[in-house]
């Protein structure tokens, strides 16, 4: 199935679903700037940028399932892309909506989890794909992976590490969803 990929700004996920060959139909951003927005256009990617200013989130939200519908999407996957979608985008994608979260699930959602993890003295992190549905980072575990938290950590080089397991379990968990 051909997937569409929401971003907000660096993108590091995306590309690694590029790189592994994962077919990609379009890539969106709410943010005109997102560097994983010029990376796409520059590998020949079709791109999109729109916001909800202006127009309001329920205009902006059809005009996003507009173009993954034109584009032949048929799977969303999530990449860094820090909006919550509405109970009515993610009912009409349904089971079709894939999200990666920083966190070993169900611990810590929502933000700062590498903070919160090194605050809890947590010697394990992770990262977790999961289906979107209307509760934030509360769908379907579709998989996981485990770093360990290093003596000195802080939470950018937790979150370095984290990344790093992100990029190879994204790609994995992705192809087997969107073939099934
Ligand atoms: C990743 O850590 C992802 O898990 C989280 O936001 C970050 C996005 O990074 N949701 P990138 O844009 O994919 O580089």
């Amino acid at each position: 199935k051909t997937v569409g990929i929401l971003i907000s700004g660096r993108g590091s996920n995306m590309m690694a679903l590029v790189d592994a060959g994962i077919p990609v139909g379009l890539v969106a951003s709410d943010r005109p700037d997102a560097p994983g927005l010029a990376w796409a256009k520059d590998r020949g990617i079709a791109t999109i940028a729109l916001s909800p200013r202006g127009i309001g989130k329920a205009a902006y939200e059809a005009q996003v399932d507009a173009a993954l519908r034109e584009a032949g999407c048929e799977v969303v996957a999530l990449a860094g892309y820090m909006r919550l979608l509405s109970d009515a985008f993610v009912g009409r994608w349904r089971d079709r909506i894939v999200n990666i979260h920083p966190s070993l699930l169900p611990k810590y959602k929502g933000l700062d989890t590498h903070a919160r993890a090194i605050a809890a003295g947590d010697t394990v992190a992770g990262c977790s794909v999961h289906v979107v549905t209307e509760e934030l980072d509360a769908g379907a575990l579709l998989g996981q992976a485990e770093v360990p938290v290093l003596p000195g950590d802080g939470p950018d080089t937790l979150a370095a590490r984290v990344l790093e397991a992100e990029h190879r379990l994204y790609p994995r968990v992705l192809k087997e969803f969107a073939s099934r």
